[in-house]
Protein backbone atom coordinates (compact mmCIF):
# COMPACT_ATOMS: atom_id res chain seq x y z
CA UNK A 1 0.00 0.00 0.00
CA UNK A 2 1.54 3.29 -1.10
CA UNK A 3 1.56 5.95 1.82
CA UNK A 4 -0.04 9.14 0.56
CA UNK A 5 2.25 12.15 0.68
CA UNK A 6 5.30 10.24 0.53
CA UNK A 7 5.01 9.51 -3.25
CA UNK A 8 6.25 6.29 -3.86
CA UNK A 9 8.92 6.88 -0.94
CA UNK A 10 7.70 4.58 1.41
CA UNK A 11 4.98 1.48 1.77
CA UNK A 12 3.83 -0.85 4.47
CA UNK A 13 5.33 -4.04 3.72
CA UNK A 14 4.06 -5.81 7.40
CA UNK A 15 1.12 -4.60 8.46
CA UNK A 16 -0.09 -4.22 12.70
CA UNK A 17 -2.41 -6.67 12.20
CA UNK A 18 0.37 -9.30 10.16
CA UNK A 19 2.66 -8.30 13.18
CA UNK A 20 0.34 -9.21 16.03
CA UNK A 21 -0.43 -12.51 14.53
CA UNK A 22 3.23 -13.54 14.21
CA UNK A 23 4.20 -12.49 17.59
CA UNK A 24 1.40 -14.75 18.73
CA UNK A 25 2.07 -17.70 17.14
CA UNK A 26 6.28 -16.77 17.30
CA UNK A 27 4.90 -17.01 21.04
CA UNK A 28 3.14 -19.72 20.76
CA UNK A 29 6.95 -22.19 19.59
CA UNK A 30 9.03 -20.66 22.15
CA UNK A 31 6.04 -21.59 24.67
CA UNK A 32 5.89 -25.28 23.46
CA UNK A 33 9.78 -25.19 23.34
CA UNK A 34 10.56 -23.83 26.93
CA UNK A 35 7.59 -25.53 28.76
CA UNK A 36 9.49 -26.71 31.83
CA UNK A 37 8.83 -25.12 34.65
CA UNK A 38 12.40 -25.27 36.51
CA UNK A 39 13.72 -23.34 34.19
CA UNK A 40 13.25 -19.87 33.08
CA UNK A 41 14.33 -18.13 30.41
CA UNK A 42 16.45 -15.45 29.63
CA UNK A 43 15.26 -13.17 26.68
CA UNK A 44 18.36 -11.11 25.22
CA UNK A 45 17.14 -7.98 23.71
CA UNK A 46 19.72 -6.04 21.48
CA UNK A 47 19.46 -2.50 21.58
CA UNK A 48 17.48 -0.42 20.34
CA UNK A 49 15.90 -1.94 17.93
CA UNK A 50 14.45 -4.91 19.26
CA UNK A 51 12.95 -3.83 22.53
CA UNK A 52 9.54 -2.90 20.73
CA UNK A 53 9.03 -6.66 19.30
CA UNK A 54 10.41 -7.48 22.67
CA UNK A 55 7.51 -5.62 24.61
CA UNK A 56 4.67 -7.35 22.74
CA UNK A 57 6.66 -10.80 22.75
CA UNK A 58 7.45 -11.35 26.51
CA UNK A 59 3.46 -10.37 26.95
CA UNK A 60 2.46 -12.94 24.49
CA UNK A 61 4.32 -15.43 26.18
CA UNK A 62 2.11 -17.29 29.63
CA UNK A 63 5.83 -18.53 30.84
CA UNK A 64 7.51 -17.58 33.23
CA UNK A 65 10.57 -15.82 31.92
CA UNK A 66 13.50 -12.78 32.41
CA UNK A 67 14.69 -10.33 29.88
CA UNK A 68 18.27 -8.74 29.86
CA UNK A 69 19.28 -6.20 27.65
CA UNK A 70 22.72 -5.46 25.65
CA UNK A 71 24.14 -2.30 23.66
CA UNK A 72 26.59 -3.29 20.99
CA UNK A 73 28.61 -1.08 18.59
CA UNK A 74 29.90 -1.63 15.56
CA UNK A 75 33.94 -0.44 15.34
CA UNK A 76 34.63 1.55 12.04
CA UNK A 77 33.38 0.28 8.55
CA UNK A 78 36.25 -1.51 7.69
CA UNK A 79 35.91 -3.35 10.95
CA UNK A 80 32.26 -3.82 10.36
CA UNK A 81 33.06 -6.31 7.65
CA UNK A 82 34.42 -8.50 10.03
CA UNK A 83 31.66 -8.87 12.36
CA UNK A 84 34.04 -6.71 14.75
CA UNK A 85 31.39 -5.11 17.58
CA UNK A 86 32.23 -3.35 20.91
CA UNK A 87 29.71 -3.99 24.06
CA UNK A 88 28.82 -0.84 25.60
CA UNK A 89 26.18 -1.70 27.67
CA UNK A 90 26.48 -5.83 28.98
CA UNK A 91 23.90 -8.38 30.60
CA UNK A 92 23.71 -7.70 33.82
CA UNK A 93 22.86 -11.17 34.73
CA UNK A 94 25.02 -14.57 34.67
CA UNK A 95 23.51 -16.84 31.48
CA UNK A 96 25.71 -19.57 32.59
CA UNK A 97 23.81 -22.77 32.74
CA UNK A 98 20.73 -20.81 31.51
CA UNK A 99 17.98 -20.84 28.25
CA UNK A 100 18.97 -17.65 26.76
CA UNK A 101 17.17 -16.90 22.98
CA UNK A 102 18.51 -13.83 22.05
CA UNK A 103 15.73 -11.80 20.46
CA UNK A 104 16.93 -9.52 17.22
CA UNK A 105 14.20 -7.03 15.48
CA UNK A 106 16.46 -8.10 11.87
CA UNK A 107 19.04 -10.10 10.93
CA UNK A 108 20.64 -8.41 7.75
CA UNK A 109 24.49 -9.28 6.92
CA UNK A 110 24.71 -11.62 9.83
CA UNK A 111 27.48 -9.83 11.93
CA UNK A 112 25.93 -8.64 14.54
CA UNK A 113 24.31 -12.43 15.29
CA UNK A 114 26.96 -13.79 14.91
CA UNK A 115 29.57 -12.38 16.78
CA UNK A 116 26.00 -12.34 19.87
CA UNK A 117 26.28 -16.22 19.25
CA UNK A 118 29.84 -16.44 19.63
CA UNK A 119 29.83 -14.28 22.82
CA UNK A 120 27.59 -15.39 24.63
CA UNK A 121 28.44 -19.74 23.93
CA UNK A 122 31.48 -18.54 25.73
CA UNK A 123 29.19 -18.23 28.70
CA UNK A 124 28.77 -21.26 28.81
CA UNK A 125 24.87 -20.68 28.40
CA UNK A 126 22.88 -24.18 28.73
CA UNK A 127 21.26 -23.35 25.37
CA UNK A 128 20.93 -20.50 23.23
CA UNK A 129 18.97 -19.68 20.39
CA UNK A 130 18.46 -16.64 18.21
CA UNK A 131 14.61 -15.37 17.12
CA UNK A 132 14.70 -13.05 14.39
CA UNK A 133 11.51 -11.02 13.89
CA UNK A 134 12.99 -9.67 10.08
CA UNK A 135 15.66 -12.11 7.99
CA UNK A 136 17.08 -10.10 5.14
CA UNK A 137 18.51 -13.60 3.82
CA UNK A 138 19.13 -11.93 0.65
CA UNK A 139 22.34 -9.27 2.30
CA UNK A 140 23.29 -12.08 4.45
CA UNK A 141 27.66 -11.88 4.57
CA UNK A 142 28.02 -14.70 7.24
CA UNK A 143 25.42 -17.48 7.14
CA UNK A 144 24.21 -17.82 11.01
CA UNK A 145 21.14 -20.30 12.58
CA UNK A 146 18.01 -18.36 13.42
CA UNK A 147 15.95 -20.74 15.55
CA UNK A 148 13.11 -18.43 15.37
CA UNK A 149 12.35 -16.13 12.18
CA UNK A 150 9.48 -14.20 12.31
CA UNK A 151 8.88 -12.62 8.53
CA UNK A 152 11.91 -13.16 5.56
CA UNK A 153 11.92 -10.01 3.39
CA UNK A 154 13.51 -9.11 0.26
CA UNK A 155 16.14 -6.68 -0.04
CA UNK A 156 14.64 -3.31 0.99
CA UNK A 157 15.44 -0.57 4.01
CA UNK A 158 12.83 -0.61 6.82
CA UNK A 159 11.33 1.47 9.35
CA UNK A 160 8.90 0.93 11.87
CA UNK A 161 8.28 -1.53 15.21
CA UNK A 162 11.46 -0.57 16.38
CA UNK A 163 13.85 0.30 13.17
CA UNK A 164 14.84 3.44 12.39
CA UNK A 165 16.45 6.00 9.63
CA UNK A 166 18.87 8.07 11.45
CA UNK A 167 17.28 7.49 14.73
CA UNK A 168 13.80 8.35 13.85
CA UNK A 169 10.94 6.38 12.48
CA UNK A 170 10.64 3.45 15.13
CA UNK A 171 7.46 4.50 16.50
CA UNK A 172 5.82 3.65 13.25
CA UNK A 173 3.82 0.93 14.36
CA UNK A 174 3.36 -1.01 11.32
CA UNK A 175 6.86 -1.77 9.22
CA UNK A 176 7.46 0.56 5.76
CA UNK A 177 9.52 -0.38 3.33
CA UNK A 178 11.66 2.45 1.84
CA UNK A 179 11.16 2.61 -1.40
CA UNK A 180 13.23 5.44 -2.12
CA UNK A 181 16.34 5.51 0.32
CA UNK A 182 18.44 8.23 -1.46
CA UNK A 183 15.11 10.46 -1.65
CA UNK A 184 14.62 9.90 1.96
CA UNK A 185 18.24 10.69 2.60
CA UNK A 186 17.84 13.67 1.00
CA UNK A 187 14.63 14.48 2.98
CA UNK A 188 14.84 12.99 6.57
CA UNK A 189 10.98 14.45 7.13
CA UNK A 190 9.90 13.18 3.59
CA UNK A 191 7.71 10.33 5.92
CA UNK A 192 6.91 12.67 8.73
CA UNK A 193 3.22 14.08 7.33
CA UNK A 194 2.08 10.53 6.20
CA UNK A 195 2.63 8.07 9.53
CA UNK A 196 1.98 10.98 11.89
CA UNK A 197 -0.36 13.35 10.36
CA UNK A 198 -3.98 12.30 10.35
CA UNK A 199 -5.72 10.24 9.12
CA UNK A 200 -3.08 7.90 8.18
CA UNK A 201 -4.32 6.30 4.93
CA UNK A 202 -2.59 2.67 5.86
CA UNK A 203 -5.06 2.75 8.93
CA UNK A 204 -8.08 4.40 7.37
CA UNK A 205 -10.43 1.27 7.41
CA UNK A 206 -9.09 -0.19 11.02
C1 LIG B 1 20.26 -3.72 13.64
C2 LIG B 1 19.63 -4.95 14.26
C3 LIG B 1 20.78 -5.87 14.46
C4 LIG B 1 21.73 -5.49 13.35
C5 LIG B 1 21.64 -6.52 12.27
O1 LIG B 1 20.73 -2.92 14.66
O2 LIG B 1 18.96 -4.66 15.45
O3 LIG B 1 21.38 -5.71 15.74
O4 LIG B 1 21.33 -4.22 12.84
O5 LIG B 1 22.49 -6.21 11.22
P1 LIG B 1 23.58 -7.21 10.70
O6 LIG B 1 22.93 -8.56 10.51
O7 LIG B 1 23.99 -6.60 9.39
O8 LIG B 1 24.71 -7.26 11.66
P2 LIG B 1 21.23 -1.42 14.40
O9 LIG B 1 22.72 -1.44 14.21
O10 LIG B 1 20.43 -0.81 13.30
O11 LIG B 1 20.97 -0.71 15.78
P3 LIG B 1 19.57 -0.26 16.46
O12 LIG B 1 18.82 -1.52 16.78
O13 LIG B 1 19.99 0.47 17.68
O14 LIG B 1 18.84 0.60 15.45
Amino acid sequence: MTQGGTGAAAEVLISVAQLELRVRELAAEIVDDHRDGNRIPVLVSVLKGSTFFLADLVRALDIDLEVDFMSISSYAATAQQSGVVRIIKDLEGDIAGRDVIVVEDIVDTGLTLTYLRKALTERAPRSLKALGLLDKRARRIVPVPIEYVGFEIPDVFVVGYGMDFMGRYRNIPEILAVRDLPRLANAPDLLVDTVFGAPFPARAGE
